[in-house]
């Protein structure tokens, strides 16, 4: 018997991350073999932009879950307060109809404008997200990526070694504070997390900066400093040459690794075009050596 060929193809997009998978239909069981290619290119190119798919939310978690347990999402106003693996980025109703701008679910979405990792606020950050296309809007409401890898290898070998053992203090609604909707003080107080500032993929040992909206202080530096660093580091990782931003095409489904790449959305014109976007998150795990391996079903 032959061996499976795998007609999957990869092509990058940018120089330095960001890779479009196409040949492969992921709304039906994929192949270890398969699954090999994908996981291999996930960890090499960051961002995974899957052309033509055609996921159903079953099938869009069945296809998660080849990486691991996934996130169940507690109920907030920007899932419509449904928990569950799926969390609905879009500016229509359950009716389809336009939301007001100043809905609650809307102005919860809005935060997602700002540069950040998903779930840098757990003690176990996520390890990816996959947001499917289900409406796009035909201007703006492009996703934003920036990679925290190619940033962190264009640092001078002493900036790295200062940054080595840095820890961040991250919390969910530190990015909220102006406009704190959907959060109770039990919330807040229990989101105060910490993680490395530098991160590293355990599969090929490269390095990234871990930083992002949700990062608000460093372990052992006046709040202040901690800070102004962070912010100066979230401004380095997301300069022009370290960023991509992605239009969405119909049959989109785009999966980011949440350890090394920061991400954010960009604004449209909510009052006229529609815009459904569907995702799932990957619990990470920890510690991060977890994922060395390519994750057995
Ligand atoms: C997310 C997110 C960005 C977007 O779903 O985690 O940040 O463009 N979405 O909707
Ligand atoms: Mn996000």
């Amino acid at each position: 018997m032959d061996t499976p060929v795998s007609r999957i193809t990869i092509n990058r997009l940018h120089p330095l991350f960001v890779a479009e998978v196409t040949g492969i239909d992921l709304s039906v069981p994929v192949s270890r073999e398969d699954f090999r290619v994908i996981w291999d290119a996930f960890n090499e190119h960051q961002i995974l932009v899957f052309r033509d798919q055609h996921f159903t939310d079953e099938t869009q978690i069945a296809f998660g879950r080849n990486f691991g347990e996934l996130e169940t999402m507690i109920a907030h106003p920007g899932n419509d307060w449904n928990p569950g693996h799926i969390s609905v980025m879009t500016n229509l109703g359950k009716d389809g109809n336009f939301l007001p701008l100043d809905h609650p679910a809307m102005v919860h979405r809005t935060r997602n404008e700002e540069w950040h990792s998903d779930s840098s606020f757990k003690p176990v950050a996520a390890l990816a997200s996959m947001l499917a296309a289900h409406i796009v809007p035909p201007v703006g409401g492009n996703t934003d990526f920036a990679s925290g890898r190619a940033a962190y290898e264009d640092l001078p070998a002493e900036r790295k070694a200062a940054l080595e053992n840095l820890t961040a203090l991250h919390r969910m609604t530190y990015r909220d504070m102006a406009s704190d909707t959907g959060y109770n003080d039990e919330d807040k107080k229990r989101h105060i997390v910490t993680h490395p500032v530098i991160r590293t993929n355990p599969v090929n040992g490269r390095k990234a900066l871990y930083v992002g909206s949700h990062a608000q202080e460093i372990v052992g530096m006046p709040p202040e400093e901690g800070a102004k660093l962070l912010d100066e580091l979230t401004a380095f990782v997301t300069q022009p040459k370290y960023f991509y931003s992605h239009p969405w095409r119909d049959g989109d489904a785009v999966m980011w690794d949440n350890r090394c790449t920061l991400h954010r959305a960009t604004t449209f014109d909510k009052t006229k075009y529609k815009r459904k976007l569907h995702r799932t998150t990957i619990a990470g795990k920890a510690p991060d050596t977890a994922f060395g391996v390519m994750p057995q079903k």
